[in-house]
């Protein structure tokens, strides 16, 4: 193991990308299947207590979980695709491999953005207004605005995560399997948020 560096540099790269990344979905996932159907139960007067403790310490998780995901994952792909050379083929073409991580590293990307500059900033203003008894007035427009980038990033993750796993377990099926990735992806998420509203909290 420690006489091939390079492979060894890879692994680590991997471990953090991926470690990161299930921090980042976990809290993606927590948010949406679990905190959105909650806060329909919880009582208006509650909200101020419960929810900036709650949730201010899942987007440290959330938001920085992301940040590091984001950084291993473009430093694997400066590592293995440019450096190493996996971005072209033989015939000096853009790899099937390559589209295949560029598909996955965009939607990835786009997941990034929205929740450093879209998601977070309003959050931090809505859960600080909240926990300094000072609701900020844009409150209600501001969250409708974060919960949809929210539910884009959830739809966005299994298409994401389909790029993620096929670059190194499977050759060919570049266009029309990302075709199949979206559908899959996005309506596996589609059956996992109608099913959310269903969980029974009676025991
Ligand atoms: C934020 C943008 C992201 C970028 C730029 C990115 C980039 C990459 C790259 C370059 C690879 C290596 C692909 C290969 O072996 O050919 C990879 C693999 C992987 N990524 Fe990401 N990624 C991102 C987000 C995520 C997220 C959110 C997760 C969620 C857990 C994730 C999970 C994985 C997994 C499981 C692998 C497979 C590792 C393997 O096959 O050994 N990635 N990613």
């Amino acid at each position: 193991m420690f006489d091939d560096p390079s492979s060894l540099l890879a692994v680590f790269l991997r471990f953090g990308h991926i470690m990161f990344g299930i921090i980042w979905l976990g809290h993606l996932f927590f948010f949406n299947l679990v905190n959105v159907p909650f806060q329909g139960d919880l009582d208006k007067e509650l909200k101020p207590k419960v929810n900036p403790k709650l949730l201010l310490r899942a987007f440290y998780w959330f938001r920085w979980g992301a940040m590091y995901t984001f950084l291993f994952g473009w430093a694997i792909f400066f590592f293995k695709y440019i450096q190493q050379g996996l971005f072209f083929d033989d015939a000096g073409h853009m790899s099937n491999r390559a589209a295949w991580i560029l598909f996955g590293g965009l939607i990835g990307t786009i997941m990034w953005f929205n929740v450093w500059f879209v998601i977070w900033p309003r959050q931090k203003k809505i859960l600080g207004g909240l926990a300094a008894g000072t609701p900020h007035p844009d409150a209600a427009k501001m969250a409708a605005v974060a919960g949809k980038a929210s539910r884009f990033n959830t739809y966005a993750s299994g298409p994401m995560l389909f790029g993620m796993i096929v670059p190194n377990n499977y050759a060919g099926w570049s266009h029309a399997g990302m075709g199949v990735a979206l559908i899959i992806g996005v309506g596996f998420w589609y059956g996992l948020i109608k099913r959310s509203f269903k969980v029974k909290t009676t025991g």
